[in-house]
């Protein structure tokens, strides 16, 4: 495929078959993402998957519980209070896989490396027929003291991109996008 092809009709993908993402597409995944440029080279990040249909739902339900426990600090969130009040709602889609992109602590730039990382990976996801969607509602749910010790993430350690992975089971539309916002040429 295409760069450009790639970069153009990548989409988030929320809906998809029930066929598992075998270890070797995951792997091949992963090795695109530490293909990402870094600050000082550092590659400050560190990977979880989750396989497990049942632990991605239990885990979307305990999100969304979190998520309404913080609407007051969050009002960005309100919007979606219905949504996390609703049981059939899934944070997650129902995807059978989930990647997690950590940052690995004290690099200078470690977040803004994870995100190219991301990128790597979901434009690969795409050059292999998969789909996936940056699942941001499970950020702060990912990053609980509590959540971190049932997945075994080092401290210090921070979710930064938990990505969703699966075949799509329909090709979202094109979504519209705004011309670059120019600032400064000189
Ligand atoms: C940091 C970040 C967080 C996101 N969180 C969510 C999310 O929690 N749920 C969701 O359905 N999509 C989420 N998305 C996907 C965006 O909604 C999506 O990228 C945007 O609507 C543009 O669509 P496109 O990815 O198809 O170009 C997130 C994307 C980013 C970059």
């Amino acid at each position: 495929m295409e760069l450009k092809e790639a970069i153009n009709n990548r989409r988030s993908v929320r809906s998809y078959t029930n066929t598992t993402v075998d270890k070797a597409t995951i792997e091949k995944l992963l090795d695109s993402a530490v293909q990402a440029p870094s600050a000082m080279n550092s590659q400050p990040w560190a990977y979880a998957i989750i396989q497990d249909g049942a632990l991605l739902k239990e885990y979307s339900d305990r999100s969304k519980h979190y998520l309404l426990s913080i609407l007051d600090q969050v009002p960005q969130l309100n919007k979606y209070k219905a949504a996390f009040e609703n049981p059939e709602f899934n944070i997650f889609y129902n995807a059978q896989s989930l990647i997690i992109i950590f940052a690995k602590p004290s690099e200078l730039h470690s977040s803004e490396d994870c995100c190219l990382a991301a990128q790597n990976l979901m434009l690969t996801a795409h050059n292999l027929a998969l789909g996936t969607c940056w699942i941001g509602f499970a950020r702060a749910f990912l990053n609980l003291p509590e959540v971190k010790a049932e997945l075994r993430i080092p401290t210090g350690y921070e979710a930064i991109a938990p990505i969703i992975v699966g075949y799509p089971q329909v090709n979202p539309p094109a979504v519209p996008k705004k011309s670059p916002e120019i600032l400064f040429w000189k």
